[in-house]
């Protein structure tokens, strides 16, 4: 043991004299070799030599050796920082000694520079709040308010108010989450159609994008809980023709002036006549027989909208001689998914950073 220490001391010492001389990044880096090499470093040959030290004192002459090794790198740290300003200087392995020599950069030990950069990201939009944003605009420029609503309703403004008549066969069509009692998550956006006839007076512009909610398996275009916006207009003398223009002009708006659009003659209890409205899939534009998205039809529904029922603006006191509206309800995910070609609902609602990092602004 005496002599491990003896040898220490004396190696302490013949570092202490090479460390004058230490001008430059190439002695420091011959210094570092000197006592840290991996095959004939001073230090390094003392762990070697450590097998024959005998084993009651195998573990004083480790601590012995662990302290002088960590000296000797905090030396050449010091040493380092000293003959190249600003640099940082680790006793261990250096990679990339190269740079060492043209003594501009003096390398981390533990930093392998061959690496690619971590990259920081930014957070982003989420793609439906990037759609249903541009859906809001050009409602918002044509002159319409936006309007918000409840995601629990009562069964009167889900059903009873848009004129559902209670255990009509109807409701069936809306696989309805019942809370409690009377209450229920909305089925829809349409129930904040009621709401805002009941607290003002016509004229009536109004959209009202929200969440709703329905009993449904998840598959490639059904979730139990996706998006709408509601579309109402009330008014004198409002007809059919402002349904059909407003919204080929915004699916327009939507999609580019090109986009095919159709609309289907359809049943919905609270307006009269009604229309589905399609426009052509943009997944695979029609030319898939196997397309998740249009099932193969070249055409997916996006919305349904109609002539407000007198019955329904009669519930709110609006009088239906008098005044006639249209309204409409859209399927944001499901026309976000066309828009942006995603064949799949669930990848919106799943977080995966590699798909919502995709999206930028329309
Ligand atoms: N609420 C309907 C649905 O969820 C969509 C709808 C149809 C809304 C016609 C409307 C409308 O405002 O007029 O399927």
């Amino acid at each position: 043991m005496a002599s491990l220490k003896d040898r220490i001391d004396g190696l302490r010492k013949t570092f202490e004299e090479s460390a004058r001389e230490i001008g430059d990044a190439k002695s420091l880096e011959e210094l570092r070799t000197a006592f840290l090499g991996r095959k004939k470093g001073h230090v390094t040959l003392l762990f070697e030599d450590l097998r024959s030290v005998p084993p009651e004192d195998r573990r004083e002459a480790g601590r012995l050796l662990n302290e002088f090794k960590s000296f000797v790198q905090a030396r050449l740290r010091d040493l380092g920082e000293k003959a190249i300003p600003g640099a940082k200087y680790a006793a261990g392995r250096v990679t990339g000694t190269s740079s060492v020599t043209a003594g501009a950069t003096v390398i981390h030990s533990d930093e392998d520079l061959t690496l690619p950069g971590r990259k920081r990201y930014v957070g982003a939009i989420h793609p439906l709040t990037i759609f249903e944003e541009k859906i809001e605009r050009i409602f918002l420029a044509m002159g319409y308010t936006i309007e918000d609503g409840p995601e629990i309703e009562t069964d009167y403004y889900n059903f009873g108010a848009l004129n559902f008549p209670p255990h009509h066969p109807a409701r069936d069509q809306w696989d309805t989450l019942f809370i409690k009692g009377d209450l229920l998550l909305r089925t829809h956006t349409s129930p904040v159609q009621v709401r805002v006839m009941e607290r003002s007076r016509p004229p009536i512009r109004i959209i009202c994008p929200g969440r709703v909610f329905r009993h449904e398996t998840p598959d490639p275009t059904h979730l139990p809980m996706f998006l709408q916006v509601e579309g109402l207009v009330v008014d004198e003398g409002v007809t059919f023709a402002h349904l059909k223009g407003t919204l080929v002009h915004f699916l327009r708006a939507l999609f580019g002036e090109t986009v095919k659009v159709r609309f289907r003659p359809s049943f919905f209890p609270f307006t009269e006549p009604s229309a589905e409205v399609d426009i052509e899939c943009l997944v695979c534009s029609g030319g898939d027989p196997g397309c998740r998205v249009c099932g193969g039809t070249g055409w997916k529904e996006i919305l349904g909208s109609g002539m407000v029922h007198p019955r329904v603006l009669a519930n709110v006191d609006i009088d239906p001689e008098r005044y006639s509206g249209w309204a409409f309800g859209l399927g944001i995910d499901r026309t976000a998914m066309l828009a942006f070609g995603i064949p799949e609902m669930r990848y919106f609602y799943e977080n995966d950073l590699r798909f919502l990092r995709q999206f930028g602004d329309l």
